[in-house]
């Protein structure tokens, strides 16, 4: 049965290869300046920084740069971004780039105005923002978060070793997205791939919890079988815009909350990689798929069910002559295969991990309640030695 729930998503999209032309429809909504956050500089090299700065010309806009977010952005230059924001009195925060540079743009978004410390105040103690939250846009580079219709927010604090994200309210969402899938194609092969694994375990989260038949379950299958179907074609041909396209557009609705609604949920996997995230500093979706067989494995018996659905609706198993723990465990097979077909991480030892770090990593995972089994701390020592 569905829960009950309310469903808003304030986010309007743009897709498509001509979707930065809309970019002069939003911006007279929006104050004189603009602080333009970016990465390392990918945006330079593929051209959509001039493409960008030249529409904020045009419209008339000072340009407010705030270049060097990392992946996995920083505490640090949370404060950088606080502190360029209320000096140049911005009044939008246009994010180029993946879910870094969109995350930090949220965080930046309720810092600016808010007289507390940031770090603390919403990744430590979880607390809602109390002050005016600075609009957000993003024109998205890289499929996987779903950051640009969401509003999540993860930030890192390398001295304390914790990778934290904090899911907002719908006032902290992006206002615009623009979502050109060619954007994503300079892309290198590793983080394309890494996009597509975060895609797919963002729609297992929600999809192994529960044992009612609702219509998110229904949704989240075809979405699992589309990135995998899109990403295998994508790995041989990385300029297939098709494949491209329904990557892109997956990747939105795999987290923009719908296919959670009036359901549990699980994110056992985002709390492991997260925690392995904070000590190795690795690639997000390449953390999440070195953790998710040990995990997976371990937790299917106690959904069994699910993970025979699992098999049979999302890669085809055939039940015949099968006991259900046959079933499941093929699809887990395949999944694996597909795991392996892509490219992704297999283990946590060749993202940075070490049998030392198991004990620090075990502290830094949140236990979470949703999923099929509640994890003891054991038992997450237990898969995270199994992943390494
Ligand atoms: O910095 P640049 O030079 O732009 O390079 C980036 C970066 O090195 C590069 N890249 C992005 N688009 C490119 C490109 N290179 C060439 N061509 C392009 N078109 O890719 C690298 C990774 O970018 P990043 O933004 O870090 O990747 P992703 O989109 O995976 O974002 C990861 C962050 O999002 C958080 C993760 O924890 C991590 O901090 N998440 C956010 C979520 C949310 N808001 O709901 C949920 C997720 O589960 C996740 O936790
Ligand atoms: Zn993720």
């Amino acid at each position: 049965m569905l829960g009950n729930f309310s469903y808003v998503n304030a986010t309007k999209l743009y897709f498509g290869d001509d979707s930065l032309k809309f970019l002069n429809d939003e911006l007279p909504k929006y104050g004189k300046n603009i602080q333009l956050i970016y990465g390392g500089g990918s945006v330079k090299k593929n051209g959509l920084y001039d493409a960008v700065v030249e529409i904020l010309k045009a419209n008339g806009k000072n340009i407010v740069e705030d270049a060097g977010v990392m992946p996995n952005p920083t505490v640090e230059k949370l404060r950088e971004g606080v502190k360029i924001a209320r000096e140049n009195k911005v009044d939008l925060l246009l994010a180029m780039g993946g879910g870094s540079c969109c995350d930090y743009a949220k965080a930046v978004s309720v810092a600016v105005h808010c007289d507390e410390d940031a770090w603390e105040k919403y990744f430590i103690r979880f607390e809602e923002p109390a002050c005016e939250i600075v609009p957000v846009a993003c024109i998205l580079t890289m499929a996987g978060t779903g950051s640009e219709m969401n509003a999540g927010s993860v930030i890192t604090n390398p001295e304390t070793k914790q990778k934290i994200g904090h899911v907002f309210g719908e006032n902290v969402m992006p206002k615009f997205s623009i979502l050109n899938p060619k954007f994503t194609m300079s892309l290198p092969k590793r983080q394309m791939v890494a996009g597509c694994y975060d895609i797919f375990n963002h729609i297992c989260e929600q999809y192994f919890s529960g044992e009612d038949d609702n219509t998110s379950d229904y949704i989240a299958e075809g979405l699992m079988r589309s990135v995998v179907h899109s990403s295998l074609i994508a790995v041989e041909n990385p300029e297939d815009y098709e494949a491209r396209s329904n990557i892109m557009w997956t990747a939105t609705w795999a987290l923009n909350t719908l296919i959670g609604k009036g359901k549990t949920q699980d994110w056992m996997v985002h709390m492991l990689g997260q925690a392995v995230g904070g000590y190795t500093n690795a690639t997000h979706g390449m953390t999440l798929a070195a953790v998710s067989l040990p995990y997976y494995k371990f937790i299917m018996p106690y959904g069994l069910k699910k993970f025979k659905r699992f098999a049979v609706e999302d890669w085809k198993v055939s039940p015949e002559n099968k006991s259900d723990e046959e079933i499941a465990n093929a699809g887990l097979a395949a999944m694996e295969n597909w795991m392996r077909k892509i490219g992704v991480a297999m283990n946590i030892t060749e993202l940075g991990a070490t049998a030392e770090m198991i004990e620090g990593i075990a502290d830094a995972t949140f236990i979470l309640k949703g999923g099929y089994k509640v994890l003891t701390r054991a038992e997450v020592v237990q898969i995270l030695k199994e992943s390494l």
